[in-house]
């Protein structure tokens, strides 16, 4: 049953576009894992701190993006090695803070790229579903990232 009427092929963008940001997602949060564990130094607390709550946000928007794909009738990709394939976003090496958080700018650039590239295909569509769920979380990648870059500009 077609319960959103949405016509199938005007979903088919859209979902290749939500399956590449579940990727970046994915990869994103093993990132934001890793400089949560490997963080040392001077800023230990506060980025420790941030990172966790960063891939806590991560993990529930990941969550929104495969059941928003099921909901349109489409698979959500599940596997590590195809979201490794899938990514924009590269896995990132242990670095010193400032350049943990200069990448975590980065991967959020790369983040918003994917959800305009999402929104633009869903407007096509006339799919408000997912241009609201996704307009929702590029504003606060924004927001963080206009945070991340207001702590670098201490340092
Ligand atoms: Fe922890």
């Amino acid at each position: 049953m077609n319960y959103i009427g949405i016509k199938p092929n005007n979903v088919e963008k859209t979902a290749t576009q939500l399956n590449k940001l579940l990727s970046n997602y994915h990869v994103y949060y093993q990132n934001l894992r890793n400089y949560h564990w490997n963080i040392s130094g001077e800023h230990f607390f506060d980025l420790h701190e941030k990172f966790e709550e960063l891939y806590n946000e991560a993990k529930v928007n990941i969550d929104e993006i495969a059941e928003r794909i099921l909901t349109l009738r489409k698979k959500p990709t599940s596997t590590l090695k195809e979201y490794l394939e899938e990514a924009d976003i590269k896995e990132m090496p242990t670095l010193d803070s400032n350049e943990m958080v200069k990448n975590i700018i980065q991967n959020h650039a790369q983040l918003i790229d994917n959800m305009r590239n999402v929104i633009e295909c869903a407007g096509e569509a006339n799919d408000e579903g997912t241009i609201d769920m996704v307009g929702g979380f590029l504003a606060s990648v924004e927001k963080k990232s206009w945070m991340l870059d207001a702590w670098l500009a201490k340092s």
